[in-house]
Order: C-alpha cells, then sequence, then structure tokens
C-alpha cells in the first residue's frame, strides 16, 4: 500500500533511522487518536479506520476527546470496535474537535504528555488541518512521541496530498447551494457573490466555481496587479448573460463578498447586486463516498506507517497512491492552485 512512498517521492526517514524506530515500535501497545481544529466531513470515517487497524494489530486504542485540549485535560477513554460502530456515514467527530490555546504554551504540551504517559499511550494519531500538524510537530519534537498525521480539513491546503478528508464533500455541498441559488439569481437577473470557506486557499472556491457553472472566482492565489473584481467585469458580465455568480474565497487579502458587492454598488450602480454567504453549512452533513474511502485508506495507513517505524509524517493521496508527507512539508510548503484551473473558468465563463 505505501509502495509510492517508499519509492521515494515524499520518503520521510532515513533507513537507520527507521531500523531504531521499528525498535521503538516493536513496543507500541496503545496508541491514541484526537481530531482538532474545524471539524470535516469524514472524520468519523478516520477515527474508526485508525481504530479498528488498530485492534487489528493487537493494540489498545484510546478515544481523545476536543482534541489538544482534551489531552491536556485528561480527556481520555478507551475505544473498542464497537466505539466506532454505525459512524462511517456521520458529519461532524464523535470525538468532538477544539482549537486550544493551552497547547501552544510548552506548560500545556508538559501537561499533555503527561497524560499521554499516565494513560500508557505510546503513539499519536492527529487527525486535522495546519494548525493541528504543527501542535503535533512539536510534540513530537519535545518529547519524542511518535505522531502520525491525516488531513483533515474542508480548506485540501495541506501539500503532498491531492485532496484531504472532508474537501470532496464540502465541494459538493458548495455546488448543491451554488445550484440553488442560480435559479433565484437567474429569476432577478442579479450578480451574487457567494463567499465560501478556505481561509487562505482558493480550491474550495475555484473548483466550486467550475463545477457550478460560475461566471468567476475571487482567491488569494490568483491576486495580482490586476484587479479581480476590475477582471471579471472586464470581460463583459452581461454580453450574453442576464446573471452571474461569481464565486469569492473567504480570504481577508480581497475583502471577502461583502466588500466586493459594496464596491460593485458603488462603482457599477447599473447591476443589481446580492450576497450569500455560506458559512458554516459547509463543515457539516453527511461525507461523500469519496471522502469515506478517502478516510478509510488513510487510517489504516497510519497504523501501518507506525508499524514500519514511520513518525512525524502525514499520510496523504497522491495520485491515487498512499504516501507519507514530513510534517514539514505538509504544513509549510504552499500548494497552489494550478493555474490551468483559472483558464478553464475563465473560457468556459465567456
Ligand atoms: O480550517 C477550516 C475552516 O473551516 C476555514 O475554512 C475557516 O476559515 C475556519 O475553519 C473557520 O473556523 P471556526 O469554525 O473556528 O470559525
Amino acid at each position: 500500500m505505501l509502495e509510492s512512498a517508499s519509492a521515494g517521492m515524499f520518503f520521510a526517514v532515513s533507513d537507520d533511522r527507521i531500523m531504531e524506530n521499528i525498535r521503538i515500535m516493536e513496543n507500541i501497545k496503545a496508541i491514541g487518536i484526537l481530531t482538532s481544529g474545524g471539524d470535516a466531513p469524514g472524520m468519523n470515517a478516520a477515527i474508526r479506520a485508525v481504530t479498528r487497524a488498530a485492534i487489528y494489530e493487537g493494540w489498545k486504542v484510546f478515544g481523545i476527546y476536543r482534541g489538544f485540549e482534551g489531552l491536556i485535560g485528561g480527556e481520555i477513554k478507551e475505544f473498542t470496535t464497537e466505539s466506532v460502530s454505525n459512524t462511517i456515514q456521520r458529519g461532524g467527530t464523535i470525538l468532538k474537535t477544539a482549537r486550544s490555546r493551552d497547547f501552544m504554551s510548552p506548560e500545556g504540551r508538559a501537561k499533555a504528555a503527561e497524560n499521554l504517559r499516565k494513560f500508557g499511550i505510546d503513539a499519536l494519531v492527529v487527525i486535522g488541518g495546519n494548525g493541528s500538524l504543527t501542535g503535533a510537530r512539536e510534540l513530537a519534537r519535545e518529547y519524542d512521541i511518535p505522531c502520525i498525521g491525516l488531513p483533515g480539513t474542508i480548506d485540501n491546503d495541506l501539500y503532498g496530498t491531492d485532496s484531504t478528508i472532508g474537501y470532496d464533500t464540502a465541494l459538493n455541498t458548495i455546488v448543491d447551494c451554488v445550484d440553488k441559488i442560480r435559479d433565484t439569481a437567474t429569476s432577478h437577473d442579479r450578480i451574487f457573490f457567494v463567499e465560501v470557506m478556505g481561509r487562505d486557499a482558493g480550491f474550495l472556491a475555484q473548483n466550486s466555481a467550475i463545477a457550478a457553472g460560475a461566471e468567476a472566482a475571487i482567491i488569494p492565489e490568483d491576486e495580482t496587479d490586476v484587479d479581480q473584481l476590475d477582471q471579471f467585469i472586464g470581460r463583459g458580465i452581461r454580453k450574453s448573460k442576464n446573471s452571474s455568480i461569481v464565486l469569492v474565497s473567504e480570504s481577508p487579502k480581497h475583502g471577502g463578498a461583502m466588500h466586493l458587492a459594496e464596491r460593485m454598488r458603488v462603482e457599477h450602480p447599473e447591476y443589481d447586486v446580492r450576497v450569500t454567504i455560506l458559512g458554516h453549512l459547509q463543515r457539516g452533513g453527511t461525507p461523500s463516498a469519496y471522502d469515506r474511502i478517502l478516510a478509510s485508506r488513510l487510517g489504516v495507513a497510519a497504523v501501518e506507517a507506525l508499524k514500519e517505524g514511520q513518525r512525524n509524517v502525514m499520510m496523504g493521496i497522491d495520485d491515487d497512491h498512499v504516501v507519507y508527507v514530513p510534517f514539514s512539508r505538509a504544513i509549510k510548503q504552499d500548494k497552489v492552485v494550478e493555474p490551468e484551473l483559472i483558464n478553464v473558468l475563465s473560457i468556459l465563463s465567456i
């Protein structure tokens, strides 16, 4: 399963280090699992996969509630295979999640490490986005605890994986919403600015714009000297159409959908403009089949990775192969929105 990783693409650890790690891993008897940061559909499928794969190996599994916050507070419970029954289809996370301020301090991490020792947890699987994997890396570095990351975020902004758990579901949710917005936009001959999540990443906006047949996407990655709003207007918004939909990623760089709509009202009062901010509804709902399969594959792979002596790596998917991505790369390296996607949208929106 991990062939492409071993073939070297994202190979993380030297052979000597692996032998050393294997010695450590032979002693693994129990692992902990937590979800952290923003929830994402498919996190439950990942928890289920890690839990069952570890029990299959004869290891104990401890569910850690409310992310690093719960690790500090000792909110830890032993999981059985039944603990994850009937969860693969559920959105959110049965382990709950949090963004922990305490974990950012050395004292917080010391308490977390102490609880891992107290419960006899030898290794940790962390499911989350950028901030969560950064936390895992710190803990691993300071306390020599083997940590494996699973990319769990709707933003799809982790380097080294084609997709993150939750992204596909969120994309489909957005497309479904935009299809509905288009009905009313067309009926009223209006321009709609639809704001979607993604913090500093435009994957959700760009790809939902293509999938929903929108007229434009305004994303942080396409920030150039040319103003994206001017560009959209310059292309002639109403040459052949009576209504338009513009997907806007929530990035503060361009001020968001509200700001752009306000500009439009001032600069082009001839247009009837409306805004829809999709907000947290993008994070909920039943995970898509793609996300369930991705989460299941990466969850099993996380346990395999621990068995192989890997540590401080995120499991990713690259060209349909499971790969290891060192935390440092997954977190730090920018994942680019392919210029081809930007081109496709501008060609198809004429
Ligand atoms: O990181 C996932 C994400 O959904 C971002 O797209 C968004 O900016 C953020 O979380 C919102 O976080 P919160 O739920 O804490 O408001």
